[in-house]
């Protein structure tokens, strides 16, 4: 864990410059707009240790998989986000020296993440090893008005002499990504020009052929005028610049505006793309850099009104949830549905930009309750476009007649990740794609969703779990052998709990919505039985017998579910007996040791319990909590926040409030060691759950909202806002009392601790609740 961030409610404050963490700063202030994305690198060149990142939504490469010994099924390729071009660069010499903060004896250090707007900016006094002293001051953003377009506003003052100033703006392609497989440049040139301040380069990703077409425009001010002076351009391959060379006098202030458009042939036809590049950057030129960023405060003010989450009386806490709010918001917007959310968002090459389960375990709830339900909606119909290419991987292993297993990595619906035992074996991500299709039914009431795309995805996921169990005839009960679960601190293991009810309920739910759909919309029911070659009699029959006769292990004597089969063999030791000095486990113990362990990288059992508490009674809740909350190193970003949400439930609340401050504050604080990769950006939406499903205590039953708050004892209180069907409710919770006031002009009936309450249109209403505390087992 790392503290040198300062807290702040709506900043991330970094003082004084940290080089030796400089590559989780980086991660951290990175900025984006779903478009493009980029790392808080500087402008100027840096000598020192930082991992360049620059990428361009929905660009990737199919780098080939690089395995000791190849086995039948595994992907050809590993897919990874491509550090794209080089916008921000702006090399300095002063005097012919380089400004570089690496050799440079630097003084009032400051880098500035403002959430609340959404702009990135720096300053520092630099002395150059010429002895002259300089101010910067930069400001960045990644404009989320026109997502194509980026801003830069960098201002050199000289301190103690005058100097001669070479400025020298670019663009660049020739850059690499740290995680190839071979080492290899993924860029090639199309074509590159330099125009009077301007420069344009087109590149291409080797393999899939993306284009990518980047423009800059600059001007340069000299004390508040801008100057006249001649530049003089550079073209290499990949590579234009334009150089202005200066003569500044002491305290003169330099101030160079580079205007950015980066468009992907995602979007625009190849042939057009430099045509459209000098429209969009004409654009942004002509507004302007106050304009541009008058536009991104209202535009990010408006965002905010939507989804803020405040938390009074505790910084640490306010700052963190904000920070997983504002890259949620700055990852992925909606508006593609092409598009989706990796690990790392647009903060690093690690997971290489590929989706996960994790979407629809983890980010799902927030978009649903959060933005417009079409946001919602475009997650589950990547999937369904993505359903012939489930089936054929899905057919790749072995399995026939229309199954369908998701990848657990994907860019296009294939399977594009190489450890087998860790993440194939994770059959468990086909459920949470069938359960955010009906958790988006159970929030919005779109039910008419089942007809129009989510029926074909439900059958085959049934399909899938019907064929991948066997039949153990010294258990008479159906099987799931070499699995692994969530917790990939276990490999290939058999009777994975979470996995085989996850198997269960989607069985059980796909057999409901057949019999919904072919009720309520007969014609588009025989259409899509007739596509898929569905024969729901003999079908329905096997997923009833196989989900009527499954086998679960549990240990009847602690009371618990068994997260497999022989977990009881394990050493039964406690997160908290591992030295300090050996955690994370994963940095410093051999694979070996780890999976012969008892320890637990992330929720499991917990994460069946936390999907389909409704299917348990409170006291089975707390008897599994009790036993695997303190065998779990939570060494996965996707664990903390799953057991807040359980903790806040049974009233234990010292717990709930440790695990929020880490889900929260886990790439601000640098919980997990990791940081210097990129974000975890969709553990965000695991902390966004933390604390609406957690300390607000909020749920969908029977088409109605739930509240049981549990306001931790160093917050004032906790206020938020919820979408739910056409109603719009901010909720404000105090230590004992709830203020729900509904937006919305109808009524709306919601549950307070389990007590009805009739909300009326435009009124508020206060509830007192009585919230429940216990102390946790020991
Ligand atoms: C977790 C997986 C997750 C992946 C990407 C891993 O560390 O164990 O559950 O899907 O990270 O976030």
């Amino acid at each position: 864990m790392k503290q040198y961030l300062k807290h702040d409610e709506w900043k991330i404050i970094e003082e004084g410059f940290h080089k030796k963490h400089n590559r989780i700063t980086e991660s951290v202030f990175s900025i984006g707009n779903g478009r493009m994305g980029q790392r808080a690198n500087f402008e100027e060149q840096y000598s020192g240790d930082s991992l360049q990142g620059n990428y361009i939504a929905g660009v990737y490469y199919p780098d080939k998989t690089r395995v000791g010994w190849w086995k039948n099924g595994y992907p050809e390729y590993f897919a990874k986000v491509l550090n794209a071009v080089n916008w921000i660069g702006i090399d300095i010499k002063i005097n012919n020296d380089e400004l570089d903060l690496h050799q440079c004896k630097i003084s009032d250090f400051r880098r500035v993440l403002d959430m609340k707007k959404g702009i990135l900016s720096r300053s520092f006094t630099a002395k150059l090893k010429n002895g002259i002293k300089v101010k910067v001051k930069t400001v960045r953003f990644c404009s989320i008005v026109d997502d194509e377009t980026a801003a830069i506003r960098y201002s050199i003052t000289l301190l103690n002499k005058k100097a001669k100033l070479e400025i020298k703006p670019y663009l660049d392609f020739d850059v690499i990504n740290e995680d190839a497989n071979y080492d290899e440049k993924f860029w090639e040139e199309v074509n590159r020009m330099t125009g009077k301040r301007s420069g344009y380069v087109t590149a291409k990703t080797k393999k899939l052929n993306f284009h990518v077409c980047s423009g800059m425009q600059i001007r340069i001010d000299h004390n508040g005028k801008t100057s006249k002076n001649p530049f003089s351009s550079t073209e290499k391959n990949k590579y234009v610049a334009q150089t202005a060379k200066l003569k500044a006098k002491k305290r003169d202030e330099i101030t160079i505006f580079k205007y950015v458009a980066n468009l992907s042939s995602e979007n625009h036809p190849k042939t057009a793309m430099l045509k459209i590049c000098k429209k969009v950057l004409k654009q942004a030129t002509q507004k302007g850099f106050d304009q541009l960023l008058d536009e991104q405060k209202i535009a990010w003010g408006a965002k905010w009104k939507e989804s803020d989450i405040t938390i009074e009386g505790d910084v640490a806490a306010q700052q963190g949830i904000r920070f997983n709010i504002f890259q949620l918001n700055q990852t992925y917007t909606g508006e593609d549905e092409r598009l989706n959310i990796g690990p790392k968002g647009f903060t690093g090459e690690k997971y290489g930009g590929s989706t996960y389960w994790d979407t629809e375990a983890y980010c799902f709830p927030f978009y649903l309750s959060s933005a417009e339900p079409r946001v919602a909606r475009n997650l589950l119909i990547y999937r369904y476009k993505h359903l012939p290419k489930a089936i054929e991987n899905a057919n790749k292993l072995g399995f026939n007649s229309g199954a369908a297993l998701y990848p657990m990595v994907t860019m296009n619906g294939e399977e594009c990740h190489n450890e087998w035992e860790i993440t194939f074996e994770e059959i468990h991500r086909n459920g949470a794609i069938a359960f955010a299709i009906y958790d988006y039914i159970r929030y919005t009431g779109d039910k008419d969703y089942l007809s129009q795309y989510g029926l074909p995805v439900l059958i085959a996921i049934a399909r899938f779990w019907a064929q991948r169990v066997n039949f153990s005839n010294e258990k008479n009960k159906f099987v799931l052998l070499g699995v692994t679960g969530p917790n990939e601190y276990e490999n290939n293991v058999n009777n994975n709990w979470y996995t085989l009810y996850i198997a269960k309920w989607c069985l059980e739910y796909a057999r409901d919505a057949v019999h919904y759909v072919r009720k309520t919309a007969p014609e588009r029911y025989a259409a899509i039985s007739a596509k898929y070659h569905f024969n729901d009699r003999a079908e329905i029959r096997r997923w009833n017998k196989v989900s009527r006769n499954l086998y679960f292990p549990e240990n009847k004597d602690l009371g618990i579910f068994l997260q497999q089969d022989g977990f009881l063999d394990k050493e039964q030791k406690l997160a908290k007996d591992i030295p300090e000095e050996q955690t994370p486990i994963w940095q410093n113990w051999s694979w070996d040791r780890i999976l012969r362990s008892v320890y637990i990288k992330q929720a499991d059992v917990l994460q069946g319990l936390y999907l389909f508490e409704d299917h348990f009674d409170e006291v089975t809740v707390k008897r599994n909590f009790d036993y695997y909350e303190p065998r779990t190193v939570h060494e996965s970003s996707l664990s903390p926040c799953v057991h807040v949400i359980h903790a806040a439930r049974l009233g234990y609340e010292k717990k709930a409030y440790e695990l929020y401050l880490r889900t929260s504050r886990l790439d601000l604080d640098d919980y997990n060691n990791d940081t210097e990769d990129g974000c975890h950006i969709t553990s965000m939406g695991g902390t966004w759950m933390s604390v609406i499903k957690g300390f607000g205590g909020m749920r969908v039953r029977r088409d109605h909202l739930y509240f049981s708050p549990l306001l931790p004892r160093q917050w004032k209180s906790l206020t938020f806002k919820i979408r739910f069907r056409e109603n719009l409710l901010s909720v404000r919770i105090g230590p004992t009392e709830a203020e729900i006031f509904n937006h919305s002009k109808g009524d709306i009936k919601i549950y307070v601790h389990n007590k009805p309450r009739i909300i009326q249109g435009k009124q508020s209403q206060t509830v007192s609740y009585k919230p429940k505390r216990q102390p946790i087992a020991t």
